[in-house]
């Protein structure tokens, strides 16, 4: 195991010990982090390509041989670092992990920080392409879509929400690809956990694993009454990653004592760009005996393997790429489809947030709003077409920050609400059949891949009739006993 350090982040646990006095020093330390970060974070500029992370001193170069290893990983994020340590655990196989950013540091490690990490460059900076029935709100139609770039990936910016897909879902992949079907990765999941969760199915959950797994610790008065008003339309509390996934919960997090923390792989020396990578201004070669292993995110890895010669040969040959596989790489871009905008007010009181300083304590503390990645704190499944059905919408409840919405559409959605407590009701449609493309702009690794998500563009417009039935559902949660007691209203 020369290549990959595998440590646990024990400073911050000793800091973030439950009941420990925050010390005066460690207070002012994470105030000073956050005013340097969000200085930092107002001067970032979305990128527009990758020329800024890398760039060859001289093009001419030679590739400097590297070495040669069992494996070759690239990208050392949420798959990679995995892979990397089973892959070498033995002792027997030594792998080389490449990663495009850098290691994390205090700031990231604050889940409430989150928002900030979409503005620096923790975050590759992707955005679509305009769009025709999606991303209408945003700035000159495009989404944005946050990746992480850092050792341990979009973990890194994400939000830390512990869901496992549904077992109906793996049963189909598991029909196309042996091993994947529910009964073959759930002991993987058990392995991998360390639950602290009260309310767990027997069978479901490991202690034993280096992914730490407990409640998420901001639990603000309107996810008690989320979940209230969930009993009160007949559904249930329970395990979503148990014996059956529809009902409602305060979300598993991935968490440990409110910090951002679970195993966490250290990698010396290496800042990479593929196999043939770019390090410190000059190019590399490295070789694999074994396999190598793309690991590189939803847009890098297609982005890879085009540059490489893999996918549609009609895209390869327009671009003068040599064609090695024709293969459809690109072609299935699936993301499930939300809706944010349902802002509905309550008579909650709005007494001022405490300051920062004291955010900064409870966090030290391990509980708190800073705990919490934009304080999303509970959620739901629900088919409500088909009870007991494999669930269609997830219901999720949060506030917080709502990016690059043009300065129009924040004011129309947020005037009527000046000084209420609000919140808000997210759907999020999980089998969404529109389905988008990642294509090359250029033949140049440094351009950035082009993305088109396509969102609402499915022939018979069922993703978009799903979407109003849900958004109406949510009517009728607002409208429970429990949601009117705090006078809960859409404008
Ligand atoms: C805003 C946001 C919130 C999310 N919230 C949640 C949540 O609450 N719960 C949840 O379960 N999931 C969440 N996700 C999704 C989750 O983070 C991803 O599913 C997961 O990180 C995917 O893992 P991965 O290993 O495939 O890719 P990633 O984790 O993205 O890792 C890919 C890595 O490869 C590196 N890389 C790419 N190209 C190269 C290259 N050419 N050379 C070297 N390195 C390269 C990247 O820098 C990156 O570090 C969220 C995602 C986002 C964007
Ligand atoms: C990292 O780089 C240093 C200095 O270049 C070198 O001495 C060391 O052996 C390298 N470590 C690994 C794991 O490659
Ligand atoms: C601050 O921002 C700049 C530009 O956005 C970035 O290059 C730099 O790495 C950031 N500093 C830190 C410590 O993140
Ligand atoms: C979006 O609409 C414009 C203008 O009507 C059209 O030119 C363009 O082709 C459309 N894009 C897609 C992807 O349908
Ligand atoms: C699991 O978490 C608990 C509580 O945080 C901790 O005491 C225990 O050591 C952890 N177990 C492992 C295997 O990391
Ligand atoms: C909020 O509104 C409800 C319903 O109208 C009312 O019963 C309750 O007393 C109000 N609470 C406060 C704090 O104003």
């Amino acid at each position: 195991m020369k290549n990959i350090i595998i440590l646990c982040f024990a400073t911050l646990l000793v800091l973030s010990k439950q009941d420990q006095e925050a010390s005066k020093e460690s207070v002012q330390y994470y105030q000073s982090l956050l005013q340097y970060f969000l200085k930092n974070s107002s001067k970032w500029e979305k990128p527009k390509d990758s020329r800024k992370f890398f760039k060859l001193k001289n093009e001419e170069d030679e590739a400097v041989n590297h070495g040669h290893y069992h494996f070759i990983i690239v990208g050392a994020g949420v798959a990679g670092s995995v892979l990397a340590h089973r892959l070498t655990e033995s002792g027997k196989f030594q792998a080389l992990l490449l990663e495009a950013g850098g290691p994390e540091n205090d700031f990231t490690d604050v889940p409430g920080f989150a928002p900030y990490l979409a503005r620096s460059d923790f975050n590759w900076g992707y955005k679509t392409i305009p769009q025709n029935n999606s991303c209408l709100g945003f700035k000159n139609k495009q989404c944005n879509y946050h990746r992480g770039r850092a050792i341990r990936g979009t973990s890194v910016i994400n939000f830390l929400i512990y869901v496992r897909g549904n077992k109906e879902d793996f049963y189909e992949w598991g029909k196309d690809n042996p091993g994947w079907d529910y009964e073959n990765v759930l002991p993987y999941f058990k392995k991998s956990e360390n639950s602290t969760l009260d309310l767990e199915d027997p069978g479901y959950h490991g202690k034993d694993g280096p992914l730490s797994v407990e409640y998420v610790k901001y639990q603000p008065e309107v996810l008690k009454i989320f979940l209230e008003a969930a009993k009160q339309r007949g559904q249930n509390i329970l395990d979503y990653n148990g014996q059956n996934q529809n009902g409602y919960s305060t979300f598993q997090s991935m968490t440990r004592n409110g910090k951002r923390c679970s195993v966490k792989i250290l990698i010396r020396n290496i800042t990479a760009f593929g196999i043939e990578f770019i390090r410190e201004g000059k190019k590399y070669r490295v070789t694999a005996s074994k396999e190598v292993i793309i690991s590189g995110g939803t847009i890098n890895s297609p982005q890879l393997l085009l540059l490489s010669g893999i996918g549609p040969k009609e895209h390869l040959v327009e671009l003068g790429i040599p064609v090695i596989k024709d293969l459809p790489v690109g072609k299935i871009f699936h993301d499930y489809h939300v809706y944010i905008g349902l802002l509905f007010s309550t008579n909650m009181s709005t007494k001022s947030e405490p300051p920062l300083e004291e955010h900064i304590k409870n966090d030290l503390k391990g509980r708190g709003l800073l705990t919490a990645a934009i304080t999303i704190t509970g959620g739901g499944f629900e088919n409500p077409k088909i009870p007991h059905g494999l669930p269609s919408v997830e219901y999720g409840i949060f506030s917080g920050l709502i990016e690059e919405i043009t300065k129009e559409n924040w004011e129309a959605l947020t005037k009527a609400l000046s000084g209420k407590y609000i919140y808000d009701v997210v759907p999020s449609l999980l089998h969404p059949k529109s389905k988008g493309t990642v294509k090359l702009k250029t033949k140049d690794p440094l351009d950035f891949p082009v993305l088109e998500s396509n969102i609402f563009t499915d022939e018979n417009r069922d993703d978009m009739k799903e979407m109003l039935t849900f958004i109406k559902y949510i009517f009728k949660i607002s409208k429970t006993p429990v949601f009117q007691s705090i006078d809960s209203r859409y404008k």
